[in-house]
């Protein structure tokens, strides 16, 4: 069997953790393969909400296994907010819920090196999570980092040496802090954690694909933040691209079956750097209010504009995305007309071929004719508008791959698979 993989197209929070879930079934396990608790992954079921960060969104449908993959870096602390919170709504993950040993652990200080680093970038700042994610990839890479591994054997001289060379680097900094609290905090985490399975998820999803089980692997972020191809140095640390699932799971390029590439109907961005189409206007306001775009994890609003297929034609050539799903349209029913961005100008030519440099240049635009309808009940695509499926079908046409569901709505259940 193979590893369909599931990743964000755009600047992230495209709807991820709903489509998940409601993928899960067809699965036997679910992964996260990078990012941490950066990523806010929201589910909407039985009139209930749930956010998760690190823990893979496949944990509300009973029975599956869920995995923490190795190219995550996880907090302790954190985590232990998450699985108490799952908790106390009535899910127990103990036994559905295993986490690799060579997953990298955000200690308290990376989460200090983050504020620190921000500050000193002053008005430059990347506009981060705040969760410690680049200095623990920064280890990771520099090789100081401490894995989840690392827990069962003389965990206690490592932790300290870690924490002591980076007190010594926080000590360069104009910047002010104060560990024990969150010290505290961590070490509590770290004995729920404790209570969970480590495994060598490597060894564990390889054994499952070749006894014929079936993986599905969750991104966090989005392409357009990934760490080579996204809008550097406007980006996470990590790759969030089709490839990294294969080194954030060790399973080879040639296990890798479908690829899911998910993107909201329009487009937000969270945090600093280019957006070629962000709205700054009334337009922007009325996406952000109707898609109740403010971050999951942060609360920050998110930025606004119109879908950008140039950016989205970029994604679908690095990640290989065999099939698209569309999220979040119901937020463009009630607008007269709606527009995709489908070139850049630079300078004095058009182009549709992502540059170099994406800050400066400006969205040539092709508007459509609005659909007006409430879609958000629908269950079926014979239901479809016609200016609806119109614009569905230039936005295949560009991308060359097909569109196989449309979401119109946070729900499980308004989620439309196409034939
Ligand atoms: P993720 O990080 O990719 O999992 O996405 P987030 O959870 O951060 O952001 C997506 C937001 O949109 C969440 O609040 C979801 O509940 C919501 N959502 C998901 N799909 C739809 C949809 O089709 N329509 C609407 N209106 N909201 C949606
Ligand atoms: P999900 O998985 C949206 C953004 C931050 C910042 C940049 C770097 O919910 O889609 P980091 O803390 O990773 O060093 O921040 O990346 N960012 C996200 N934006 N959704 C996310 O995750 C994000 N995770 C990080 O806002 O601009
Ligand atoms: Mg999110």
């Amino acid at each position: 069997m193979k590893v369909d993989v599931l990743l964000g197209l755009q600047w992230g929070d495209e709807g991820k953790g709903k489509v998940v879930d409601v993928l899960t079934p067809n699965y036997d396990a679910v992964t996260r393969f990078q990012g941490g608790p950066n990523a806010g992954h929201t589910l909407e079921f039985e009139g209930q909400k749930y956010v998760l960060r690190s823990i893979p969104s496949g944990i509300f449908q009973g029975g599956k296994v869920n995995i923490i993959g190795n190219g995550v870096v996880l907090d302790p602390a954190l985590f232990k907010i998450e699985v108490e919170q799952l908790e106390a709504s009535g899910h127990d993950l103990h036994g559905r819920l295993l986490i690799s040993r060579k997953a990298h652990l955000i200690l308290p200080t990376h989460r200090l090196l983050d504020a620190a680093y921000e500050q000193a970038k002053g008005k430059g700042k990347i506009g981060t999570t705040g969760k410690g994610i680049g200095p623990t990839y920064t280890d990771k890479t520099s090789r100081n980092g401490l894995r989840v591994g690392d827990i069962e054997d003389n965990f206690d001289a490592k932790y300290k040496a870690a924490i002591d060379r980076h007190k010594e680097i926080l000590s360069h900094y104009d910047f002010h802090y104060d560990l024990e609290p969150i010290e505290k905090e961590w070490l509590a985490g770290l004995e729920k954690l404790k209570q969970f399975k480590f495994v060598d998820s490597e060894h564990l999803i390889n054994n499952m694909l070749a006894d014929g089980k079936s993986v599905l692997a969750e991104g966090a972020q989005g392409t357009m933040l990934d760490v080579d191809f996204g809008s550097y140095p406007f980006v996470t640390s990590s790759n969030t691209i089709c490839a990294g699932a294969c080194t954030g799971l060790g399973v080879a390029p040639r296990r890798i079956g479908e690829v899911f590439g998910i993107f909201k109907a329009y487009c937000t961005r969270v945090g600093s750097g280019p957006f070629p189409t962000e709205l700054e206007d009334q337009t922007g306001e009325t996406l952000r209010s109707l898609g109740h775009e403010f971050g999951a994890v942060t609360g920050r609003p998110r930025r606004c504009g119109w879908v950008d297929l140039v950016a989205l034609k970029y994604a679908v050539t690095i990640n290989g995305v065999s099939q698209l799903i569309m999220m979040k349209s119901d937020v463009l029913d009630g607008f007269d007309t709606v527009k995709a961005c489908v070139a850049y100008e630079v300078g004095d030519r058009q182009t549709d071929e992502l540059p170099f440099e994406i800050s400066g240049v400006k969205p040539v635009y092709k508007e459509f004719k609005g659909w007006k309808t409430d879609m958000t009940k629908m269950t079926s695509e014979s239901q479809f508008p016609k200016e609806f499926s119109d614009y569905i079908a230039f936005i295949e046409k560009f991308l060359g791959v097909p569109v196989k569901i449309v979401s119109v709505g946070p729900d499980r259940e308004q989620t439309i698979v196409r034939k």
